[in-house]
């Protein structure tokens, strides 16, 4: 069955886990597709892993639609996120929501954006003019050299309270989903508890309403550093389908991500 937002409510109520990985071309989301990953989430990781870059800012909005576009012919039942890249919706609500519609005609059935509770403003623009949005907060990619590197958020009480109130002011904001990456897992816990709207978790601990990994890394074909919370699906599969169905199987049993992948 096609999976739209309201499957995706349905299962955080049913305390069933959602599986998603990223895709860029047709042929993996079909074998995707098939594997039974709900979400296929054409990430602009494609600037690192596809380019070959050492961060994500280089990804351009052509390059995004191009990307969904490959995605939303292989997809059958899945549903295609595609992420704004950087410098194509910071700027204001307008430009977000001219962005955020080329990746919707391109065929995305909703978009990703990065940022906290300064873009609540800019996710009730496009929500409420009918593009759902997934808020990506925690380790946001696109400010790393704000960061000054890949590393985990929400560590002191104060970084805490401020992922507690970004995930309140977004989804207040009609954010359909909230996405963490690298935060402690008992602050994601504690979030998704809070959270009406599905959470989905990259190195957030097992207890998020779901889970994504970049597809070249639970493939193990990423030549870069691989992160604490990537696991290899390939090391143990005979294939790449069984690879993603394997991935599909321990998102929903829980035994993905372990203690080991999380912090
Ligand atoms: O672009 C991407 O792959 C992402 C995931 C890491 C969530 O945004
Ligand atoms: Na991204």
């Amino acid at each position: 069955m096609k999976v739209t937002v309201s499957t995706l409510y349905k299962l955080k109520q049913d305390n069933q886990k959602i599986s998603m990985l990223t895709c860029y071309d047709s042929s993996f989301a079909a074998l995707m597709d098939q594997a039974g990953v709900e979400i296929l989430l054409v990430g602009d990781s494609a600037g690192m892993v596809l380019q070959g870059n050492g961060s994500t800012l280089p990804v351009t909005l052509e390059e995004m639609a191009y990307h969904v576009r490959c995605v939303a012919r292989g997809a059958k039942q899945a549903l295609v996120l595609g992420d704004l890249p950087f410098g194509a919706y910071q700027a204001s609500p307008a430009q977000a929501f001219e962005a955020a519609a080329k990746l919707m005609q391109a065929g995305a059935e909703m978009v990703k954006l990065e940022g906290g509770e300064y873009m609540a403003e800019t996710v009730r623009f496009l929500t409420q003019r009918g593009i759902p949005v997934c808020a990506h907060i925690g380790l946001t990619p696109q400010a790393v050299h704000l960061f000054g590197g890949f590393k985990v958020q929400g560590k002191t009480e104060a970084q805490a309270q401020q992922l507690r109130r970004d995930a309140e002011a977004l989804e207040g904001a009609g954010a359909v989903m909230v996405l963490m990456e690298m935060v402690p897992a008992p602050l994601a816990r504690e979030i998704t508890a809070n959270c009406k709207v599905p959470t989905i978790g990259i190195g957030a601990g097992v207890d998020c309403d779901g889970q994504v990994l970049v597809m070249h890394d639970m493939l193990g074909v990423y030549p870069g550093k691989k992160a604490r919370f990537v696991k290899d699906f390939m090391a143990d599969a005979p294939t790449i389908q069984g690879a993603f169905e394997a991935y599909v199987r321990a998102v929903k049993d829980q035994t993905f991500p372990a203690s080991e992948h999380s912090f």
